[in-house]
């Protein structure tokens, strides 16, 4: 009898994730502040889905402007503020003003504020001037864009950076808007930008980008 619980909670998990994926394929919504609170800032993600990957090839931050796209709670632009150091400047933006301010309360307590500068509005049309950033970097957040509009969301990242600026994506399963590697490398070949190095480990990879000829 208690095997036959087992099964069935197991089953209800599976079809219970199945039907989140699904949804999340069919209908790509950025995802509400407090699962996000609850998902992004639990320590197995924060251990093995972390900053540690998602910055990896973003190289040394010291002294450069570095704008992440899709902050949520600010789990990443704080180590991206803190990385930067004194000379840099962190800046993020996502589309939920809660989410903003879930970040900022963030970054404030880490007393990182004065270095960082955060905007609520859409990946589609962000508040920075033409080549104002050296990285830009999106973690698990390009899927939540629906799937007509990615590449425009990529085109917009390469008019914010820099020549010879450097663009960093990570996406990790199971994530229900996870773009697989082969996808994203369409993607960022469409929206103009050549690969320059992929990051791989189970269930999780990073890929970083340059504007086409400068990879
Ligand atoms: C899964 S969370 C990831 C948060 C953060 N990058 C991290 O890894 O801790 C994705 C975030 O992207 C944001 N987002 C989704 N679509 C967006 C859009 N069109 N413009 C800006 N932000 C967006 C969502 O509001 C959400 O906070």
């Amino acid at each position: 009898m208690k095997r036959q619980w087992g099964w069935g909670a197991l089953g209800a998990l599976g079809l219970g994730f199945l039907a989140v994926r699904v949804s999340g394929k069919l209908r790509p919504k950025p995802m509400p502040v407090k699962i996000e609170q609850f998902f992004l800032t639990n320590p197995l993600r924060v251990s093995y889905f972390g900053y540690r990957d998602a910055l990896r090839l973003a190289g040394d931050l010291k002294g450069l402007r570095v704008l992440e796209v899709g902050v949520g709670v600010g789990v990443i632009l704080e180590e991206i503020a803190k990385r930067v150091g004194e000379n840099g400047q962190a800046f993020g933006v996502d589309v939920q003003s809660d989410a903003v301010a879930k970040a900022e309360k963030r970054l404030s307590q880490g007393g990182l504020m004065s270095r960082t500068g955060l905007a609520t509005a859409n990946a589609l049309d962000m508040p920075w001037t033409d080549q104002s950033m050296d990285v830009v970097v999106m973690v698990a957040m390009l899927g939540e864009i629906p799937s007509t509009h990615r590449v425009d969301a990529l085109q917009e990242a390469k008019r914010v950076l820099h020549d010879g600026g450097k663009l960093v994506i990570t996406e990790f399963w199971p994530d229900p808007h996870f773009i697989s590697l082969s996808k994203m490398v369409g993607l960022l070949r469409r929206a103009g930008f050549g690969i320059v190095d992929i990051h791989q480990k189970p269930l999780l990879y990073s890929i970083s980008a340059k504007k086409d000829g400068q990879s």
